[in-house]
């Protein structure tokens, strides 16, 4: 059986016809190594599909490495409706924007949350980064790395999908973490969004995390299917960071401004984010593959300048 054939009968199998859109970009070539810095995790969170729980595994995989003693920075890069701040009950003032105008630092503009987390609202301005002069990004570059020494884990919310501004992300970050939910059509864009990642950037290692599972072996399911057509046909290794439960207690948070863990630590979803922070602190990335945070900032303003790229059939 093809790839398509295969993916069609494991949707088939979880109850109807996925859809995946065939979408995707070229962006850029190599990362530099890292130079023997400490290295900054750098995790960027995304999904296919978009209203997976991307924006709430963030927050809340945040807070939980705030517990385990982490020094989280968020960048809330979502370039469509950024709600980071909405779910965390903030009202940031200033965003990225204002650091290219000149009008802040980085330090005015990055607020704290929940457990000292700190956020960086970055979705107004990220599409400005290729607009600066080669003296302005030396400049912000500069303004950026001063994060380096405060920063033990980077976490990206990116839109949902396969623009060019989340591949972007995706490709300067160390991790990809695919978030994908038990939904037929979430899991085809999943695979989706994959496949682009590896034809036109040859990024071949994923982590992936269930979202809204309603057990442990649904959860599996999920993550065996991808992982088996995903090795099959484009010999990816995907590793799997785990689920997080469906729980009701996720939307209560969400209504009431708070990050789920630290207003109900007991739920069955806080204990699994627990579980996942627990996973983002023992898989430390091989640093000399992928650069560290300063790294990460270089990528993402050196390839601003592929913005905006042209999505193309794959
Ligand atoms: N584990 C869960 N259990 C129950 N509800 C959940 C869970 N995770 C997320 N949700 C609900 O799903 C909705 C979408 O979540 P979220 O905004 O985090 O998705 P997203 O992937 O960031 O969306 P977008 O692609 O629009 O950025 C939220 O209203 C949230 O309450
Ligand atoms: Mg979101």
């Amino acid at each position: 059986m093809d790839q398509a054939g295969t993916l069609r009968s494991i949707v088939k199998k979880r109850g109807g016809p996925g859809s995946s859109e065939n979408k995707s970009m070229d962006i850029k070539g190599e990362l530099p190594g890292n130079e023997g810095n400490s290295p900054v995790q750098v995790i960027a969170v995304t999904s296919g599909k978009g209203g997976v729980g991307k924006t709430n595994v963030v927050a809340n995989l945040g807070y939980a490495l705030t517990r385990l003693n982490k020094r989280v920075l968020v960048l809330d890069a979502d370039v469509g409706l950024a709600n980071m701040d909405v779910i965390l009950g903030l009202s940031p003032k200033y965003n990225l924007q204002h650091v290219l105008n000149g009008e802040k630092t980085i330090s005015d503009v990055i607020i704290s949350g929940p457990g000292g987390m700190k956020i960086l609202p970055a979705s107004s301005g990220v599409q400005e980064l290729s607009d600066l002069s080669k003296a302005q990004k030396l400049c912000l570059l500069s303004e950026l790395n001063s994060l380096y020494d405060e920063t033990d884990v980077l976490l990206i919310d990116t839109s949902a999908g396969i623009s060019s501004n989340v591949m972007y992300f995706n490709m300067a970050a160390q991790e990809i973490l695919i978030v994908v939910s038990p939904e037929p059509t979430s899991i085809t864009d999943a695979y989706a969004m994959m496949k682009v990642l590896f034809l036109k950037h040859s990024e071949n290692h994923f982590r992936l995390l269930v979202n809204s599972a309603r057990n442990a072996e649904e959860a599996r399911e999920v993550f065996n299917n991808l992982s088996l057509v995903g090795q099959k046909f484009l010999n990816l290794s995907i590793d799997y960071w785990g689920y997080i439960m469906q729980d009701d207690h996720v939307a209560k948070a969400v209504r009431q401004q708070k990050a789920l863990v630290e207003r109900y630590p007991n739920s069955p979803a806080s204990r699994c984010f627990s579980d996942l922070a627990k996973i983002v602190c023992e898989n430390r990335p091989n640093t000399s593959s992928r650069g560290n945070i300063s790294f990460f900032w270089e990528q993402i303003i050196e390839n601003s300048d592929a913005l905006p790229l042209e999505v193309s059939k794959i």
